[in-house]
């Protein structure tokens, strides 16, 4: 597969052993090495974006976009949004949105708070623009373990059907495991969805997601 192979396909997690790769705080300077990666083996992913970085590099979120992976909202300035306040909250979001609209044309529907801080603003604050909060139920904590080897052990190992793995493409180390990761994972009969495949009609603004449950 080359670039902008981001044709509609089906995917029914319902039935399907699916896992969403997820990766946080890009466009970085290895996001083009990944999305090549990714386009070469057929799995789509989805990128929860840092606004800041996705304004001063819009190719980058329309390449991901043209390659059929998802773009998510990870706040203007990664801040922390689970203490700030509702008029800090909505204009955090409100930035990435326009961002990646003038980026690519899209809207996004998903959200990651940084650090998984939310709270009940955070969540009335995200119904209101249409946003589904996005957790994650493996974290190899590839930030601070920047050693390809383990970042693959753990993602191979804590992943399980439906799960949504967390995982950052600012760093070169996490890059470099996806090949291993995505054969690893493949072998066991995985597919890659997207967060709104894996989600698929339970995906609702305003609420927090780590998997699918069935
Ligand atoms: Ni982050």
């Amino acid at each position: 597969m080359t670039a902008g192979t981001g044709a509609p396909r089906h995917i029914d997690c319902a039935k399907q052993k699916c896992v969403a790769l997820t990766f946080d705080d890009g466009p970085g300077p290895k996001t083009g090495t990944l999305l090549r990666m990714l386009a070469e083996r057929g799995v789509r992913a989805t990128f929860f974006v840092v606004g800041r970085n996705a304004a001063a590099q819009p190719a980058v979120i329309r390449r991901e976009i043209a390659d059929g992976h998802v773009v998510g909202n990870h706040s203007w300035s990664h801040a922390d949004l689970g203490r700030a306040s509702a008029a800090t909250v909505r204009s955090e979001l409100l930035r990435t949105q326009r961002a990646v609209r003038r980026a690519a044309g899209v809207t996004p529907v998903l959200m990651r708070p940084p650090y998984g801080s939310t709270d009940r603003t955070v969540a009335a604050v995200t119904r209101e623009l249409g946003l589904a909060q996005i957790l994650w139920a493996v974290d190899p904590l590839d930030w601070k373990d920047r050693n390809s080897g383990i970042v693959t052990r753990r993602v191979v190992r804590g992943t399980k059907p439906g799960y949504i793995v967390l995982m950052h493409d600012i760093h070169p180390t996490t890059v470099a495991a996806v090949p291993a990761i995505i054969r690893a994972l493949k072998a066991k009969g995985y597919v890659f969805a997207t967060v709104p495949e894996l989600l698929g009609t339970h995906l609702k603004p305003g609420h927090r997601y780590t998997m699918r449950k069935h």
